[in-house]
């Protein structure tokens, strides 16, 4: 359910730091990647071996100083994962969010993201029940972070009331119902993006422009309306999409078969700059200089068509296919008859001439075309075309059927 979701855990200092042993378990099970990180006082609670162990992975301390900039990275942390949650979220580290204090690495990495964050309180219970707390408490809702718990019942201290850390599992389900929120939950789609790369030997190759910026947008603004994303992606310049699965691939051949192995999809979306042709003559040693000044000739062979191909299934094909046509004249006439050609449902049609800066580029201007007409859509921000498609894919796609 989890399936290639990064998750930071950050572990406070309280007696229900034990839990976080079992949470992290739990996590991994349900297929989240967990990277841990220990407050100075979770460490009197929880050894970093043992909850390193457990998460196979490095445990970040908060042994170090936050001015070293060998330590930046760990900022960077935060900002790659999907989801940061805070369990046992202390009095005091739920009152240092509030505050937004970053005098140690856990509220450091929490303020300086923009990740979503959930926390599982835990702590006395008057603590809980104290204004302070229940204000902070207020202002961290305000501000967007999810809350699970605390469980009502006998705390280590001996008092009763709420305040126990909420059971690993229920913390697991709010961590998937973070994730599976939106009108795409439950959907799969598939992302194609980036160039692709033809060799001409063990070193050179064949490739184009394309940055991949645009389906990375394409598939992070899929996976924020609750989609499980398959991103198939060339050798991007972009950075990676956060929440999706990636798989990268070189040429056209590697991203047919990644394509096909990840359906069955809901939908489709082709945002790659596939290469049209590959170097039938490539050569398995680097081709070298003989001396005889004669040109080494590369002869081409057809590439598959992915769109054409995913688009013409006979069975299993996704019920909404999106092709983008990458044209420098007659954009709309040559993107329509593609569109018929293919046989996909909509194309976004761009115009890439250079002049026009949109390859490589920060903003798209598109026209989506369907069998019922065009649309032309403003200049705008690479994301926000990516926003407007998603929306559009899931105002657009048959409701799933029932059992
Ligand atoms: N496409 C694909 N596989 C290919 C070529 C293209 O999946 N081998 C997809 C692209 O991802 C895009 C659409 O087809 O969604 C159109 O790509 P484009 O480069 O504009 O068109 P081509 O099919 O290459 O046609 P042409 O080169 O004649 O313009």
């Amino acid at each position: 359910m989890l399936a290639n979701k990064r998750i930071l855990l950050i572990i406070g200092g309280g007696i229900a730091a034990y839990k976080a042993l079992d949470l992290i378990r739990e996590l991994r099970r349900a297929g989240a990647e967990v990277t841990p990180v220990l407050t100075r006082a979770a460490e009197e609670f929880v050894t970093p071996l043992s909850v390193s162990a457990l998460a196979a992975a490095k445990v970040y301390r908060d042994l170090f100083d936050l001015t070293d900039e060998a330590e930046m990275g760990h900022i960077e942390l935060s900002r790659s994962a999907d989801l940061i949650v805070v369990a046992p979220a202390t009095a005091d580290l739920m009152a240092k969010m509030a505050h937004g204090l970053a005098n140690d690495l856990a509220s450091t990495l929490l303020l300086a993201t923009d990740t979503p964050v959930l926390i599982a309180p835990s702590m006395n219970v008057r603590m809980w029940t104290h204004p302070a707390t229940q204000r902070n408490l207020a202002t961290l809702q305000q501000d967007g972070i999810r809350v699970v718990g605390p469980d009502e019942g006998e705390m280590a201290c001996g008092e009763f009331g709420p305040g126990r850390l909420a059971e690993p599992v229920a913390i697991v389900a709010a961590v998937q119902e973070a994730f599976a929120h939106g009108p795409l939950a439950g959907r799969h789609v598939i992302v194609t993006s980036g160039p692709t790369n033809e060799p001409i030997d063990p070193v050179r190759y064949i490739a184009n422009r394309s940055s991949g910026a645009q389906g990375t947008a394409i598939a992070e603004a899929l996976a924020q309306l609750g989609a499980e994303v398959s991103f198939v992606t060339g050798p991007a310049t972009a950075p990676m999409p956060k929440g999706v699965n990636v798989i990268p691939v070189e040429t056209a051949v590697q991203m047919l078969e990644a394509v096909q192995k990840a359906l069955p999809a809901d939908a489709a979306v082709f945002a790659a700059a596939v290469a049209d042709w590959r170097v039938a003559n490539s050569s398995d040693s680097k081709i070298k200089k003989d001396g005889s000044g004669a040109f080494p000739t590369l002869s081409f062979a057809e590439n598959p068509d992915i769109l054409a191909t995913v688009s013409q299934m006979k069975s299993g094909r996704p019920a909404l296919v999106v092709g983008f046509a990458a044209e420098t004249d007659d954009v709309l006439a040559h993107a329509s008859a593609k569109l018929a050609r293919k046989g996909c449902d909509w194309i976004l049609a761009n115009d890439v001439r250079p002049e026009t800066g949109i390859m490589g580029g920060a903003e798209n201007a598109v026209t989506l075309i369907t069998k019922d007409g065009a649309e032309g859509w403003p200049r705008m921000p690479k994301q926000d075309v990516a926003t407007r498609l998603a929306q559009a894919i899931a105002d657009n796609l048959p409701p799933v059927p029932a059992d």
